[in-house]
């Protein structure tokens, strides 16, 4: 498959240390394990793939229904449903490696010695190339969420997790909380590599037909374009708040969404629920970044990074 980039601009980035060959990944929980998407465009053109989460022990998730459609966007309560870390490694990561991109493993779990471990047999069998520490899943009942609106429980888990690896370490943020310049400055503080946000907002919807909450978990994670102004909102309070390189996502389904987080001040971004209505999403946002920049005589994505704060 072709690669449309143009050819006077640099696309590519670096977040704490690991180069991606242009700013856009896939979110969590929404490419799979990166094989399901091969047959509909050429992997091998993203930034970086972030795997589905991963947990100590396989889960299930969460009981159907587990998929809402919304104006504008969709609940999910799946309930990090995964193979478990031990799963990935041996069955997913060489297939995943194959593609020659950049892996982020999302991981959570249910307890700070959880996550720790995980982080260190990832860091033992060489299984991603920076972990993102999902402390912002509103879908479990113990970890996740519980972890990522309280700053002390958020330093809790990064500090055990930066001990336990020394692969960069992203922690992902919720939108589901009063003030996340506070969360970020605490995980910052913490020895965080790079932050990503926004996970889902929080919601529901009533099935008036079946009389009973749409999903089967009652609640779900609200995504795509409805929460795009709230995840840019929280990526500009989160750039004047901290130093650390910022992975936007949110509603992303164009290079003009895109664009809106890095001028915000993303220096990368994730494409998530965008991917169901389109596969190659992901590969148009990139191409249209790169065209973007060629027609305003932007040659590096880092001279876009931020620049509506200085142009108010
Ligand atoms: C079906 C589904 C599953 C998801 N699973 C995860 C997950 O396992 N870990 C995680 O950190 N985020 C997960 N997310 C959140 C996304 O990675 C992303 O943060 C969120 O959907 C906002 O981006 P979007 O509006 O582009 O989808 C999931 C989202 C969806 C829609």
């Amino acid at each position: 498959m072709s690669c449309t980039v143009d050819a006077r601009v640099d696309l590519s980035v670096d977040i704490a240390g690991v180069k991606l060959k242009n700013p856009v990944m896939v979110a969590s929980g929404t490419f799979g394990f990166g094989t399901e998407y091969a047959a509909y465009m050429d992997v091998s053109r993203l930034g970086a793939i972030v795997t589905k989460g991963l947990t100590l022990q396989p889960r299930t998730g969460n009981p159907p229904p587990r998929i809402w459609e919304t104006p504008a966007g969709m609940l999910n309560s799946i309930g990090l449903q995964n193979p478990g870390i031990d799963a990935y490694l041996e069955h997913h990561l060489p297939a995943l490696r194959a593609f020659k991109v950049p892996v982020i493993a999302n991981v959570c779990g249910d307890t700070v010695k959880e996550y720790a471990e995980i982080a260190r047999r990832l860091e033992c069998h060489e299984g991603a190339d920076a972990i993102e520490v999902n402390i912002s899943c509103p879908n479990v009942e113990r970890g996740g969420i519980a972890f990522g609106s309280d700053p002390r429980s958020a330093v809790a888990v990064v500090e055990a997790v930066k001990r336990a690896t020394s692969l960069p370490v992203i922690v992902k943020l919720t939108p589901n909380v009063t003030d996340i310049a506070e969360i970020a400055r605490a995980c910052e503080g913490a020895g965080a590599d790079a932050l990503s946000l926004v996970n889902t907002l929080l919601g529901m919807a009533i099935d008036i037909y079946r009389m009973r909450p749409a999903l089967g978990n009652v609640f779900g994670g609200l995504s795509g374009p409805a929460i795009r102004p709230v995840a840019v909102r929280m990526v500009w309070q989160v750039r004047e708040a901290v130093d650390l390189p910022l992975i936007g996502m949110g509603g992303i389904a164009s290079f003009e969404d895109a664009l809106e987080f890095i001028l915000a001040g993303a220096s990368a971004v994730a494409v998530g629920s965008g991917t169901f209505a389109d596969p190659a999403c992901a590969i148009r946002v990139i191409d249209g970044i790169g065209q973007y920049m060629a027609n305003n005589g932007f040659e590096r994505v880092s001279h876009m990074v931020g620049l509506a704060h200085k142009c108010r």
